[in-house]
């Protein structure tokens, strides 16, 4: 049966009774409206953990625009009926003054990996991701908190936050989990109209196809080239970004070497799509 607690002194003695026992605590941080890709989060916290805690929170601070924060997917019964049959201890679904008291006036900020990408279009985005996670990692006292890859930049901040600040935690990426057609799974994708469903897929046909053509050694920039403009002439638009980066520190990549990533974020519809894939040398 999972239990859920709103409030933070109700978590925390829950988590120092279960720690008084020896037990090893997992987190999971979602914003809700779960789907297969959370639930493979939720299953490998489970594999490597004694308890496992759930957090649900729109985080008000990481939405720079207020339409996107109002029209987020919220539905809390189906995510907690999901994260019962998926055998989690603890749903924690603070409200906004839980997490963010008045007067509240800590900001955690962490420069460099958040600087391009979504953090150049989303500017403040990244400053609201470490603030509320730092704060469910503390509210939570877990021992390992698990994101997925599909974030892949967000994972970065993440790690580099909990490597600065010393936080007693083990960050664990988990591959992003993609629909047959290779659509990653997102609460977003609830957005797309049935046509835009049959053209989100190739996103991520092209990412594979680039990602050869940059094994093969062919040349970045036209590799990345075609890719963009590849991208929309299927009907996308706002392309953002589509870059070669190292694959941690995201510096961006003009050869091939190391571990690198490629990196995507485009509009389709109403709905801004972002994946990305490991391209080794
Ligand atoms: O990836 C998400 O769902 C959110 O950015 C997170 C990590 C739960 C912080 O609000």
């Amino acid at each position: 049966m999972t239990q859920v607690i709103r409030h933070s002194e109700a978590l925390r003695e829950k988590v120092a009774g279960w720690k008084r026992s020896g037990m090893l605590v997992g987190v999971v941080p979602t914003m809700g409206a779960l789907h297969d890709g959370h639930l493979s989060l939720v299953h490998a916290a489970r594999a490597q953990s004694d308890r496992v805690i759930v957090t649900v929170f729109v985080n008000p601070m990481q939405f720079n625009n207020t339409t996107d924060l109002q029209k987020y997917p919220r539905d809390e019964a189906t995510d907690l009926a999901l994260l019962e049959a998926a055998g989690v201890d603890v749903l924690f679904a603070p409200d906004v003054t839980e997490v963010y008291p008045d007067g509240f006036a800590t900001t955690v900020s962490v420069s460099g990996v958040s600087a391009s990408m979504e953090g150049a279009f989303r500017p403040g985005h990244f400053d609201g991701v470490a603030t509320v996670v730092a704060k469910l990692l503390g509210m939570t006292q877990a021992g390992r908190a698990f994101f997925g890859e599909k974030d892949w930049q967000q994972l970065q901040v993440v790690r580099r936050m909990v490597r600065d600040l010393n936080l007693p935690v083990r960050i664990i990426g988990c591959p992003t989990v993609r629909e047959e057609n290779g659509l990653a799974m997102s609460s977003r994708n609830q957005h797309l109209t049935g046509p835009q469903r049959d053209i989100a897929p190739v996103l991520h046909r092209i990412l594979v196809q680039t990602a050869q053509r940059l094994r093969r050694g062919e040349d970045v920039h036209t590799a990345l080239a075609e890719a963009r403009a590849e991208i929309l002439s299927h009907g996308f638009h706002d392309l953002d970004y589509l870059d070669l980066r190292t694959a941690d520190d995201l510096q961006p990549l003009d050869t091939l070497q190391g571990a690198a990533r490629l990196l995507v974020a485009v509009g389709l519809g109403q709905v801004r799509l972002i994946d990305n894939i490991a391209v080794d040398a």
